[in-house]
């Protein structure tokens, strides 16, 4: 499946799961707290096929890679979903047991993610021909190479704080190490590549 039939097919299926557990639960606050840790977490699978896509045909060429750059554009699209389905649940969350929200977070958290909220709302306005075109590719570029590393940022700030609390978060926390990783590493290979292309002393 590509293109926005994906975006389509993954947006049913991720509003399913959260109307799902949180009906599960009598649409209780237990229900509601885990359509947000469920929504963190396809996020985060999604936000790591969108974020790692052209490194990975970079550094594994293959037909799955292939198919994973082809489609960056729409799986961002679909982790913008997702974790607009997180701060929906969230602000059901605030709206049932005010005093449990904000047990479970603070104003710097609102601040710091809030701000994470206004990338993934820009780089997804720009997702489409026209208004990438409008941005022009300059422009493009930056905001989503800012945006993308403040969203890691954000992915590494709440996963790291929840692995000292309970031993699950460690999968995600080397997931989020691993995006890193993959992005670092396929960037040093393309520089060195161009640097061996520039040098006048390599063979023509
Ligand atoms: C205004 C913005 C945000 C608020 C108020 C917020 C609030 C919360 C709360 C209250 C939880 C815990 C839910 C529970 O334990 O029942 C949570 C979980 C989480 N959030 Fe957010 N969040 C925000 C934005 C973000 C952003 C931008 C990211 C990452 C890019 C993020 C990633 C996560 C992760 C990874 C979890 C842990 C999920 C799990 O337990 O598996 N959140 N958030």
């Amino acid at each position: 499946m590509n293109g926005w039939r994906l975006v389509g097919t993954l947006s049913l299926l991720l509003g399913a799961m959260a109307l799902y557990l949180m009906a599960s639960h009598g649409w209780d606050i237990e229900g509601v707290r885990l359509a947000i840790r469920a929504a963190a977490r396809t996020s985060l699978v999604l936000f790591a096929l969108a974020f790692t896509a052209s490194a990975m045909v970079e550094l594994l060429p293959s037909d799955a890679t292939r198919w994973q750059r082809r489609n960056r554009r729409y799986l961002g699209v679909s982790f913008a979903v997702s974790h607009f389905i997180h701060l929906g649940a969230i602000l059901a969350l605030a709206t049932l047991d005010r005093e449990l929200f904000w047990k479970l977070t603070n104003v710097t958290t609102i601040v710091l993610a809030g701000a994470a909220y206004l990338f993934i709302a820009a780089m997804t306005a720009t997702s489409f021909d026209r208004t990438a075109a409008w941005l022009g590719p300059r422009k493009w570029r930056l905001l989503h190479l800012i945006g993308g590393w403040y969203i890691w940022i954000s992915f590494a700030v709440a996963v790291g704080k929840r692995v000292p609390l309970d031993s699950f978060y460690w999968p995600m926390a080397v997931l989020v190490l691993a995006i890193a990783a993959v992005r670092l590493l396929a960037m040093t290979r393309r520089n060195r590549r161009r640097a061996v292309l520039s040098d006048p002393r390599a063979p023509a």
